[in-house]
């Protein structure tokens, strides 16, 4: 009987060049034009869980793209581990600013990736990080491994804001029952400080349009006359933060959970260098709610960001106009006990109230979710400890993150189980940007890891 690390070091070029073909195929939920590949992604995908010996794999439809659900119960005594991920991936564009096209993946060694990173829309996340744990169930059941039931749930909207996983899990308790969700689709601290991320944000997502007069106007003629939506939604947008930086929504920090001065110490200690942070960044200094740090700011504290923002005339050269109306779509990033539906209210309410005479507004909400914190003084986190301290040789520290899964909180009311978000992709690969990559180190390292925690999990679970 094989153990991981030999496992992989056989079949290496087989999990890469797999991993490879996944990739190939541009699986962006987003866009209707990358339909049908996102289809043929899933039974990608259902296939390669019959290939790892799943016994039943199902390609569940729903009105958008089908959920791949698969599972091996051997016993029914035994703990059950529900695999959650997603093949969907985000649109690549700008796509002029990649070094190599998109969904042709090519290898290439970086400062971080010494060994080397696939470069490719998704490689991070999630296809690479979700591939992980097919190659990981291939091994235990190829090795007689396998120490208790496991279940696979990956679905083809993550990026959308997983509506239809929504309704999936909500009439699916009995068949997702599980002990433990296990999911990788976040990050660690560096290949050398493993990390575990104990939290997620939770999130608002919504779109605002100013409206002035009723057609867009000549700016001599009537310029200083009437409101202009631009310069209107430009300077109520300013004003969502005050001096400090902090958000200026009536009710926004009521709920916010407040971590006590030793939890901030603790979270003091994860290593973390401002210097490298600028210098990765291209930044001559950092930016944010007074009182707290980067590291806190940019994970147990909520923010308000805008995405984007248009409006007028944007072509080449100039023209002198004052247009109808004006638009930006914002995301506010939310905190334990921040309920988000209660958020998207509060900001609809102030945005409203903020509009000078003159204009109209209309805030129209999109998606949203509510934050997770996972306990750490439990089973299937310590599981996961001892497995990082089997392959990395060291204690994982536990992080909250500042990324947002938002049906993990989903998971937990529907189907009464604690996740555990084992990310191997550092911050630097680059996901949701030009040239996303993910190391092979990394890969190999969460193929290698991912067994430990199901052998340790049923140990521990006796
Ligand atoms: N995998 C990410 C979330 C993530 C990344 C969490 C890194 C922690 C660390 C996920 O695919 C994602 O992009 N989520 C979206 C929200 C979703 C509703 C579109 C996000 O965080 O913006
Ligand atoms: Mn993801
Ligand atoms: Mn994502």
């Amino acid at each position: 009987m094989k153990n991981s690390k030999e496992y992989i070091a056989e079949h290496k070029d087989r999990f890469l060049n797999e991993l490879i073909e996944l990739l190939k195929l541009p699986s962006v939920s987003a866009d209707p034009a990358f339909a049908s590949s996102t289809k043929e992604t899933a039974e990608t995908v259902a296939q390669s869980l019959r290939d790892a010996g799943c016994d039943t794999v199902e390609i569940c439809e729903t009105p958008g793209y089908p959920i791949v659900y698969a599972d091996k119960i051997i016993d029914k005594n035994l703990p059950t581990v529900l695999v959650y991920g997603h093949y969907d991936v985000q649109p690549a564009d700008p796509i002029e600013l990649w070094d190599s096209p998109p969904f042709e993946p090519v290898i290439k060694k970086t400062d971080k990736h010494p060994d080397g990173a696939i470069f490719a829309r998704g490689a991070c996340d999630d296809k690479g990080q979700m591939y992980m744990h097919v190659k990981a169930l291939e091994y235990m059941v190829a090795n007689d491994r396998l120490p208790c039931n496991v279940k696979f749930m990956i679905e083809g909207e993550e990026e959308v804001g997983s509506a239809n996983l929504a309704w999936y899990v909500e009439h699916n308790q009995e068949k997702l029952a599980n002990d433990v969700i296990l999911i990788s689709d976040t990050g660690m601290i560096a290949n050398d400080i493993p990390s575990i991320t104990t939290g997620l944000r939770g999130l608002s997502y919504v779109e605002v349009e100013v409206t002035g007069p009723n057609r867009d106007l000549h700016s001599g003629l009537y310029g200083g006359a009437v409101a202009n939506p631009i310069n209107v939604l430009s300077k109520m947008i300013a004003s969502l933060h005050d001096e400090n930086n902090h958000i200026t929504v009536k009710g926004f920090y009521d709920k916010v959970e407040e971590l006590s001065q030793l939890e901030r110490d603790k979270m003091a200690e994860a290593p973390f260098s401002l210097e490298n942070y600028k210098k990765a960044l291209d930044i001559d200094d950092v930016y944010g709610e007074k009182g707290y740090t980067t590291n806190e700011r940019n994970s147990i504290r909520p923010t308000l960001d805008v995405n984007g923002i248009w409006g007028g005339y944007t072509g080449e050269g100039a023209k002198t106009v004052i247009a109808s109306k004006a638009y930006a779509k914002i995301s506010m990033r939310l905190v334990p006990n921040q309920d988000w539906k209660e958020i998207t209210e509060l900001f609809k309410a102030h945005f409203e109230s903020i509009a000078p005479a003159g204009v109209t507004v209309k805030v129209t909400p999109h998606h949203g979710g509510q934050g997770y914190v996972t306990p750490i003084d439990n089973v299937a986190y310590q599981a996961a400890e001892k497995a990082y301290e089997q392959t990395f040789g060291k204690t994982p520290i536990p992080q909250r993150s500042g990324g947002s899964i938002p049906i993990v909180a989903l998971f937990e009311k529907e189907l009464k189980s604690k996740t555990i978000l084992m990310g191997f992709g550092l911050d630097s690969d680059a996901i949701h940007s030009p040239n996303e990559h993910f190391g092979i180190w990394n890969y190999l390292k969460g193929i290698e890891t991912i067994p430990y925690f199901y052998q340790y999990f049923t140990e521990m679970s006796k």
